[in-house]
């Protein structure tokens, strides 16, 4: 991890690669007038031409040619001073990350002085170095050529005369800088294929992390999965030579008293949809079905490095789901673990599958009663609110509204989705208890009941279909093209909001 500097200094004294700095739309860049006299007022300049306009995303860069002690200046549009938001902050950052990156900076800066007096310097400094690391992040682990520039060294830099609390201001950047790793570790291991990143592979990729950062990591083969009768998941991975596994890793940071709370991820390997064999097109990203796996043991290395006081499971079937001669076929009747059995109408809605046996799992053997599940389940939660609103359920409304205030603060965006039990008759089967699929929509709701008929009366539950959310082909903001783990720094803001930490605050009030 870098390290992060804080300092208070002016401009031109700050000895970087770059530094970059804000302006608004219609504010003349005041932060840059000291130094402009060394730069032979090539700032004011800009901004008599109009290149320093502070429209939304614009950026000029300064080389400053040994005038002053930061080799460029990089000056970004922050929009109207009355639209600034945590938000913009984060994107700010991450834009320039990536640009700074891209002309190989290595030290890098950001001065504050911009800001205007109702954001705090400790939520700023959270959003700006989150933003950063995120936008700056980029899967070229397979490339020999064009590799991304290496960050050395970040800092964040106040105006002389600002006073500041250095201890609440440091655990602000760790906590935003943790966010940023963890979500770009998770990118990681979404992003790697099929062919590299099988079920086993993943589970000890858990077993290595879990050491790492103090983890209880525990693996389930198929025997195990067996002796407990888990047929759904076992039956979902029967056409592939990778061998199924069930990862449980723990963290208890939240002492005896606490109760444990539980986080499913679906970790589906690859989704050739099985013997009911996706098409072409539909198929060439589901290597990133196993997203929610990926962003589950993320967000156990960030509450463990932020030695968060919660008790949490985070469980992940992993499983490859493809058609062979021993594959499950539609028209099987498989009984899961919970007892209810199950008619299979199509072996691409394997997610409920799996996920309904650790469902179980987690019920009966881990004695969880609060349970939030994320899973690329079904490409209608695309459909139905496009790739930047998340799709949330629940049977506990208190839930979604931790994870409602938790996405506000993220800048991410959810919406809660009704689970009236008319849509079960989409579910009905003649010579089951249940089907898995139905042609008829809305297959996202349709999705979300099968899980709930899994779910105990005394669980608190709450289920996240990200399918489509996962993947973008182009980027934006601090979002990549390739794997976005979308929704995961909310679920991270979500518990340490149930483990009762600060947050952080915005200048307005989160909106219901
Ligand atoms: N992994 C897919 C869902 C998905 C689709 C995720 C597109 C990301 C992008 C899931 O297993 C699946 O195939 N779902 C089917 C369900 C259907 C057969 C009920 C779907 O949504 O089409
Ligand atoms: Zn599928
Ligand atoms: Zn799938």
């Amino acid at each position: 991890m870098i390290e992060v500097e804080v300092l208070s200094s002016s401009i031109s004294d700050i000895d970087v690669d770059a530094v970059l700095t804000g302006v608004f739309e219609g504010d003349s860049p005041e932060v840059l007038y000291s130094t402009d006299e060394k730069l032979k007022n090539m700032v004011t300049n800009l901004f008599i031409d109009g290149e320093i306009n502070g429209k939304l995303a614009t950026t000029s860069l300064i080389h400053s040619r040994g005038e002053i002690k930061p080799k460029r200046i990089l000056i970004v549009g922050l929009g109207k001073k009355n639209e600034l938001s945590l938000d913009r902050l984060r994107g700010m950052a991450a834009v320039s990350g990536r640009l700074l990156r891209d002309i190989n900076c290595r030290k890098i800066g950001i001065h504050l002085g911009f800001l205007p007096r109702n954001f705090r310097y400790k939520d700023s400094s959270m959003a700006v170095i989150e933003g950063f690391l995120l936008g700056q992040y980029s899967f070229d682990k397979y490339r020999y050529k064009d590799k991304k520039t290496y960050l050395e060294r970040f800092g964040i830099y106040f105006p002389e005369e600002v006073d500041f609390d250095a201890i609440l201001l440091s655990k602000a950047i760790r906590t935003g800088a943790y966010i940023a790793k963890a979500t770009n570790l998770s990118r990681d291991l979404c992003n790697e294929p099929g062919n590299i990143l099988t079920p086993v592979k993943l589970s000890e990729l858990a077993l290595k992390l879990g050491e790492e950062y103090g983890l209880i990591v525990k693996i389930l083969d198929e025997k195990e999965m067996e002796k407990l009768g888990m047929n759904l998941l076992l039956a979902v991975g029967r056409g592939s030579v990778e061998p199924v596994r069930l990862i449980i890793l723990e963290y208890h940071g939240g002492g005896h008293d606490k109760p444990l709370y539980g986080l499913l991820g679906k970790g589906v390997t690859f989704d050739s949809g099985g013997v009911s064999l996706k098409d072409r097109s539909s198929m060439s990203h589901m290597h990133l079905d196993k997203t929610a796996g990926a962003v589950v043991i993320g967000i156990l290395t960030a509450l463990a490095t932020l030695k968060v006081k919660i008790n949490i499971a985070g469980i992940i079937p992993a499983v490859e789901n493809m058609p062979a001669g021993n594959a499950y076929k539609p028209g099987d009747i498989i009984k899961s673990m919970s007892g209810k059995t199950v008619e299979v109408t199509n072996t691409d809605a394997e997610g409920r599958l799996i996920m309904a046996d650790s469902l179980t799992y987690m019920q009966s053997i881990l004695n969880i009663k609060y349970i939030v599940d994320f899973a690329t389940l079904t490409g209608g939660s695309k459909a139905a609110l496009g790739s930047d609103i998340i799709p949330v359920f629940s049977n506990d409304r208190h839930m979604v509204k931790l994870f409602k205030e938790a996405c506000w603060h993220s800048g991410e965006l959810c919406w809660q989705m009704p689970l009236y039990k008319n849509y079960l008759k989409l579910l009905k089967s003649h010579v089951a208890d249940l089907k898995n699929h139905s042609k008829d929509p809305p297959s996202t709701i349709a999705g979300a009941l099968f899980l709930n008929e899994f779910v105990e009366h005394d669980t608190r539950w709450m289920h996240i279909d990200i399918g489509g959310h996962e993947f973008r082909e182009e980027e934006f903001s601090y979002l990549p093209c390739g794997a976005t783990a979308l929704g995961m720094r909310s679920l991270i803001r979500f518990y340490l909001h149930v483990a009762g930490e600060d947050i952080g605050k915005d200048s307005e009030e989160c909106e219901e």
